[in-house]
């Protein structure tokens, strides 16, 4: 077919495989009820709060959204004790990557991520004509190496993605280990902290690196209304930073880029604790009846925190993907990743659990 010449950048471009949806399955298999524990959603759904504000905006699609986001960056900053002009709202964090790529990239940039991480970082880079230096993870439990991180910085860096927990093997940084990176960072590179899954971090010490920002360090912190707050829907992700970042991110962003639904449904959500805390406690204790069933076969998941777990079969994670969707499962498979003999759980209610856990055991027999 005729048509123009590709940019050369994005032949680089692998199109994102996203986990498939569950009218898929059903359509595809003809079976009912399919169970999808592929994408780290909230399986309680919203807050009951953002569904009933939804109801209250439904006459009033005909206007355009509110551009600027006031109500919800008013409620942010006022969440986590910034001004506005800190806080930034994007149609799901999705896009505010690709801001950060499109005001921060030129061809040739580079920047450091870790491997395997979210593949959203090198496809925002790579739309630009970037390149991204994954650094591995350390060992069996994929742990944070910050000084290999730092060696990987050299004078084309312009960014560094740190997600913690990180998808799909949920390793968390430290605060020291954060620390020690930050110390000898030149104030040229920003650092971008993924926190899409940091409500789902109790038990272990983790940076919130709003401290950082608070002292004019470039450093951006992401956060989403997909993940605990059940809004993967809508569409909806915010970042934090001093308010120069901030700026330049929205020179390149689209005027009405959050719809109206998304504003309104975000704005209840975050008031609504008892939602978290019942979504909290559901993946805590997930985690738990996760890894003892995984024990029972043999296996163990990656220690770490997030909604998912990460573990290793032992074989090949496709035919178990395959196995497990011909029996009603959506899981993701680590050959995505890079690692095809993991696979990456979301962690559901008590039931969908213990339904994954059977069919699993089933599948490796
Ligand atoms: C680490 C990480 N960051 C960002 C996102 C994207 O979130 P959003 O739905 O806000 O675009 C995801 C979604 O899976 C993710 O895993």
């Amino acid at each position: 077919m005729n048509r123009p010449k590709r940019r050369s950048c994005i032949d680089q471009i692998k199109p994102y495989e996203p986990g498939k949806p569950v009218e898929e399955v059903e359509r595809e298999l003809g079976l009912k009820g399919v169970l999808k524990l592929a994408s780290n959603e909230n399986p309680l759904g919203p807050s009951p709060a953002a569904l009933k504000a939804l109801k209250g905006i439904l006459g009033r699609l005909h206007y355009y959204p509110d551009g600027n986001c006031y109500y919800l960056k008013e409620a942010l900053a006022r969440k986590f004790g910034f001004t506005p002009a800190e806080v930034i709202v994007g149609n799901g964090t999705d896009e505010l990557l690709m801001l950060l790529a499109l005001a921060y990239i030129n061809p040739g940039d580079e920047a450091v991520t870790v491997y395997p991480t979210f593949s959203e970082y090198e496809f925002a880079l790579r739309l630009m004509g970037g390149v991204p230096r994954p650094v591995p993870l350390k060992g069996k439990n994929f742990d944070y190496d910050p000084g290999a991180l730092a060696g990987a910085i050299n004078e084309r860096t312009r960014l560094v993605f740190i997600c913690s927990p990180n998808n799909p093997t949920g390793s968390l940084i430290s605060p020291a280990q954060l620390e020690s990176f930050m110390r000898d960072l030149p104030p040229r590179i920003l650092v971008v902290l993924d926190h899409a899954y940091i409500e789902y971090v109790t038990g272990s010490a983790h940076p919130n690196g709003l401290d950082y920002i608070r002292q004019g360090r470039p450093l951006l912190v992401l956060r989403t209304f997909s993940k605990i707050y059940g809004l993967a829907g809508l569409r909806v992700g915010f970042g934090l930073a001093p308010a120069g970042v901030i700026a330049d991110l929205n020179r390149v962003r689209e005027p009405f880029n959050v719809n109206t639904p998304a504003q309104v449904a975000a704005v209840a959500a975050l008031e609504d604790e008892e939602h978290l805390k019942r979504s909290l406690a559901m993946v805590e204790k997930g985690r738990r009846q996760l890894a003892a069933g995984l024990a029972m076969m043999g296996l163990r998941a990656v220690p770490g925190g997030g909604n998912f777990l990460f573990v290793d079969t032992g074989t090949d994670s496709r035919k178990v993907f395959e196995a497990l969707l011909q029996r009603g499962i959506i899981i993701r498979s680590g050959d995505i990743f890079g690692f095809p003999t993991h696979i990456r759980v979301t962690c559901g209610t008590e039931e969908q659990n213990e339904s994954f856990l059977k069919a699993l055991a089933e599948v490796l027999a």
